[in-house]
Order: structure tokens, then C-alpha cells, then sequence
């Protein structure tokens, strides 16, 4: 038998709910802050991700699906959502509209990554962009909405962590520091840190091995070697924030794993930290677009691991409405009654009345047990007294004993009116 990939779920139906009550509430989040809804493809060009995330990240470097396409053009099933949106929006020349241009998106992601509780392979997020601003207001907007989705879903006790991590101008004198001091300290570090040194020591800030913990603590704070420009839009994304209230960690050691974030950078932590389990994170990416061909534009994003956010709401027993039982379920005698019952429950669904039929040669008992493991209010028997004078018997099948035959005629009415709601 066929299993599904290492590292993918199916999401069955008595999943689901949870998607769609993360998915409704994201939309309606969006309408609220007046974000709109742009959908790009699963798989671009390779170099979209390559020169947009980065050659020097774990994605670009071990964890992108790519591949070549009949035409023998490299393709590549998308990490995340940021880089094809800017894509999109240079292609599609949306520097015309108004600015900043606010998108969201419900995407599903591929990284070829360890899987573990939390991290998959093919994964889902939801990803709002705010592009062509640099006013920190942005940044500050984007936070409270990420934030009010959850708090909305019914998520608590979550911490804001952020930080600044200058632009082209300031970092590279920041990450020459960083280096040097990393240097000095090469006896505290582990082998895989003394290698990233030589990449990317940025990178060596997010490390969570104990025994190089000594060492990063000591080690420089991009926030306080910020040029003016960087240190004025930190401020003000800070002030922002309390402005509006919400409460962060000034997180020194927070870098993100993409190359393209530029100044404010931050994630959401869950009370219990696990390996994986940041709920979701962002950043400024004033780069990218000149990275991926465009004119110099500005842009601010987030995306959160639907798979993540789920966890989050199981571990703090958040309960989701399941889909609703059908309203009625037809239970009938032979292929005429079979017949009449679908003629009937396709009348019941045009009216709005969600409505379920015994299927094959059941025996009625059996029909009548399916009828009540559906959780239907009702069963709507159709017997042979029944087929004969077009009558049907409406047996309440949650609690009470009432049951009582009335004409096919009168069917919707006594249920619109009588009995049950619709759908
Ligand atoms: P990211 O931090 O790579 O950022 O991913 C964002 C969120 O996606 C993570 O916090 C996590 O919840 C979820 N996630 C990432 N990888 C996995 C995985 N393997 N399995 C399950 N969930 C995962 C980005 O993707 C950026 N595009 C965010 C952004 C938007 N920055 C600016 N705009």
C-alpha cells in the first residue's frame, strides 16, 4: 500500500474545522485591515527563491524541491510565499497603485527539512505583505494584525520577540564586528558554528546548543550598532507598538533564517518553547524586490505555519465548532423508495436543508443505525404505506420519541417551520 510522503499529512474531515475556522478568521482579519487577497503559483523560476532568499540559507542551500522542467527550465516548489508575491507585484506593476499595496495570501509551502511535531515538508501558511512603505506604521499595523489573529483564535499567553537588524548601509560593519568577536572566542563555539562563521555569522546568533550559549550571550547587538536612518525607523516601529498597546521582548539574538530581512525582524513564541514551535515571524525586506530585478521598493511581511497555530490550539484546549450533522437522513424500503428519497433530498438541498440518504441494499434497521451515527436531527423514513399513499414518517432521532407521518407535499414545510433548522 501507497503512504504519503515522509514529512506530509492528509487533513481528514474531522480535521478540517480547524482549518477553515484559521482560514475564515485570517480573511477576516484581512477585510479589517483592508488587506487584499492575491494568489501566485505554487512553483517559480528557481532563481525567484534563489536570489530572493538567499544561496546562503538552509532553504536555498538543502531544503528546496527543485527541479527541471520538461523544457529543461529549473523550477522550484516554493519554501514561502514572500518572494513570489514581490514577483509578482513587479511583474504585474503594481508600484502604479496606490502605496503601500497590502496582499495576503493562503499558500502551501515545500521544504526538503527533518521532519519533527510542528515541521513538515509540505506545509501551510498564511503570509501578509505590505509593499512599497517604509513608514515603520506598517511594520507596526502588520505585528497588531498577527497578533489580533491570534488572540481572536482564542491563542494566549504568546511573546512578541523582535529586533533590528540595520540595512546594507550598517550591517555589514555590524556582521565584521560579529565575526571578529566570534573569532576571538573560537574555543566557546562548536564545529557547526566555527564553519557558519565563515558563511554567515548571523546565522551563528539563532544556535541553541548549550555549549556555545556563553559565547553568544557576550556577543554584539545589531540594535546598538544601527546607522541614524535604521535606529530612527527601530524607534519608531517601538513607539508604534506601544502606542497600540502590545507588549514585546527586545530579542538581541533574533536574525530570522532568510537573507532578504532588512531592519525589523520579529516572531511569535508559544508559552512552551519547543524546537519548532515559533507560531510565526516577519520582517522588513527593503532589498528583495532590487534583488529580484525591480526597481528599489520598500516591503513588510509576516506568515504563520497553519499547522503551527493548530498545535497551539489543541495544547491550550481552543475547541472548534465540528461541521454540523445533516438536518435529515432518508432511510427508505427499495429502489423506488431509494429513488423517491434522493428526489426528496435534492428538493431539501436546493431549499437550503442539508440533507443524507442511505445508500446500496441496507436493511432498514442498519439504515435507521447509519442515520443516527450521522448525528441528522431527523429520519425520514420511506416505508411501503408511505410510497403508497406519498406520504413520509419523520422520526426525531436526537432525544425526543415524536414521530409522525404527514404528506411528501408538506415536507419542507414542517421542517422550515416545525421541526429542525436549516442546514
Ligand atoms: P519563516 O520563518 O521561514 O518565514 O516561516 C514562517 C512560519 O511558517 C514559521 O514561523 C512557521 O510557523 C511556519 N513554518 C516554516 N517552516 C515550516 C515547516 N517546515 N513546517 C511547518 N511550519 C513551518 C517565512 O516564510 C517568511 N516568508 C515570512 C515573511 C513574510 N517575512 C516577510 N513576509
Amino acid at each position: 500500500m501507497y503512504q504519503a510522503p515522509r514529512g506530509t499529512q492528509d487533513i481528514l474531515p474531522e480535521d478540517a474545522p480547524y482549518w477553515t475556522y484559521v482560514e475564515d478568521e485570517t480573511r477576516r482579519q484581512a477585510r479589517l485591515a483592508n488587506y487584499g487577497e492575491i494568489r501566485t503559483p505554487t512553483f517559480e523560476e528557481t532563481a525567484v527563491f534563489a536570489r530572493g532568499v538567499g544561496a546562503a540559507t538552509d532553504i536555498v542551500e538543502k531544503e528546496m524541491y527543485s527541479f527541471d522542467d520538461k523544457g529543461g527550465d529549473s523550477m522550484t516548489l516554493r519554501p514561502e510565499g514572500t518572494a513570489g508575491i514581490v514577483r509578482a507585484y513587479l511583474q504585474r506593476s503594481m508600484s502604479g497603485r496606490p502605496q503601500p499595496v497590502k496582499l495576503f495570501t493562503l499558500l502551501n509551502a515545500f521544504r526538503y527539512d527533518r521532519p519533527q511535531k510542528g515541521r513538515f515538508r509540505a506545509f501551510h501558511q498564511i503570509d501578509f505583505e505590505a509593499i512599497g512603505e517604509t513608514d515603520p506604521l506598517v511594520d507596526a499595523e502588520l505585528v497588531g494584525l498577527q497578533l489580533r489573529l491570534y488572540e481572536a483564535l482564542g491563542l494566549r499567553r504568546l511573546s512578541l520577540q523582535l529586533n533590528s537588524i540595520g540595512d546594507a548601509r550598517c550591517r555589514p560593519a555590524y556582521v565584521q564586528r560579529l565575526g571578529d568577536y566570534f573569532r576571538q572566542h573560537l574555543d566557546g563555539l562548536c564545529e557547526d558554528c566555527r564553519r557558519r562563521l565563515e558563511t554567515n555569522p548571523l546565522r551563528l546568533l539563532d544556535e541553541k546548543r548549550p555549549e556555545c550559549q556563553a559565547v553568544l550571550d557576550g556577543a554584539p547587538h545589531s540594535a546598538d550598532h544601527l546607522c541614524d536612518p535604521c535606529r530612527g525607523h527601530f524607534e519608531g516601529w517601538l513607539d508604534h507598538l506601544e502606542t497600540a498597546g502590545i507588549s514585546y521582548t527586545i530579542n538581541p539574538r533574533l536574525v530570522r533564517g532568510l537573507d532578504y530581512y532588512t531592519r525589523s525582524v520579529w516572531e511569535v513564541w508559544p508559552p512552551v518553547q519547543g524546537a519548532q514551535s515559533t507560531v510565526g515571524g516577519g520582517g522588513r525586506y527593503d532589498g528583495l524586490a532590487e534583488q529580484l530585478g525591480g526597481k528599489p521598493t520598500p516591503g513588510v511581511g509576516f506568515a504563520s505555519g497553519i499547522e503551527r497555530i493548530i498545535l497551539e490550539l489543541k495544547d491550550q484546549g481552543v475547541a472548534v465548532t465540528p461541521q454540523p450533522a445533516p438536518c435529515v437522513y432518508f432511510v427508505s424500503m427499495d429502489e423506488r423508495g431509494k429513488r423517491q428519497s434522493f428526489r426528496l433530498a435534492e428538493m431539501l438541498r436546493a431549499a437550503g436543508i442539508s440533507a443524507d440518504m442511505a445508500f446500496g441494499d441496507r436493511k432498514i434497521g442498519k439504515q435507521l443505525g447509519a442515520a443516527d451515527k450521522s448525528g441528522a436531527q431527523w429520519a425520514l423514513i420511506l416505508g411501503e404505506n408511505e410510497l403508497a399513499n406519498d406520504s413520509i414518517t419523520i422520526k426525531d432521532l436526537r432525544g425526543g420519541s415524536e414521530q409522525r407521518t404527514i404528506t411528501q407535499r408538506d415536507l419542507l414545510k414542517v421542517l422550515e417551520h416545525g421541526h429542525g433548522s436549516t442546514e
